[in-house]
């Protein structure tokens, strides 16, 4: 816990680039590293932003522990839904420090759809990392606003979800898929992937500091 690397605050102006990290409740070790390595070129860009995306946890601890660490490094978003075992997410309005967020209202109303009724899910960026425009987010946001956003258990199928029905009322949106955007271990050159760990992650961090943009160990 070191002041130095505490998020900055929003700004005001809009950025180029957010970038949303979803991390569990209990993976401090893993937000440090990133905290200590690629976050600090956000930090100090006026052109993106970083922020921790995370779910409350069963245990009680734990989510003291977060909420803590939210308030001291100011880059998370505490998301008022449980995460853990429980694949069928629910709000959280049980918790006590939970209605720190207006949305908790909002999230009562929801459609939370536990099982996709059709037989295969719609395309969808899966894997550890995926970009989407501002129109797309804007939407996304306005549909949560009017209550019409449909959710799932995972992340990134939702996601495919909300880009299908953007697609089919708003805006023709085309995929475009990278190698760069890895699934898992390492690949020179590459954007992102999925299990690091947080050696690894200050270890490649320092690889391009140095010059190289390489792998650090081979998986
Ligand atoms: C968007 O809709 C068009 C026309 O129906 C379709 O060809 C295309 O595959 C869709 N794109 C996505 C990302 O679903």
């Amino acid at each position: 816990m070191s002041a130095q690397w505490k998020g900055s605050p929003l700004p005001t102006e809009p950025v180029k680039l957010f970038i949303g990290i979803l991390s569990a409740a209990n993976h401090f070790a893993k937000r440090t590293a990133v905290r200590k390595s690629w976050m600090i070129a956000t930090r100090k860009s006026s052109n993106s932003v970083a922020r921790f995306f995370v779910a409350l946890n069963g245990k009680k601890e734990v989510n003291e522990e977060l909420k803590k660490e939210a308030e001291f490094f100011g880059d998370i978003v505490l998301v008022p839904f449980m995460e853990a075992e429980n694949p069928c997410v629910g709000p959280c309005k049980f918790l006590h420090w939970c209605d720190l967020t207006s949305i908790i209202q909002h999230i009562n109303a929801l459609r939370v759809i536990y099982e996709w009724e059709e037989e295969v899910y719609p395309p969808y960026a899966n894997g550890p990392g995926y970009v989407i425009s501002s129109e797309i987010a804007e939407y996304i946001v306005s549909e949560f606003d009017n209550q019409a956003l449909r959710l799932f258990k995972m992340e990134d199928v939702s996601m495919g979800i909300w880009v299908q029905k953007f697609n089919k009322t708003r805006q023709l949106v085309e995929y475009s898929h990278d190698v760069k955007f890895f699934q898992a271990g390492c690949f020179d050159g590459y954007y992102t992937a999925h299990y690091q760990s947080p050696q690894h992650i200050i270890c490649l961090w320092r690889k391009p500091q140095s010059g190289s943009a390489q792998c650090c160990n081979a998986r």
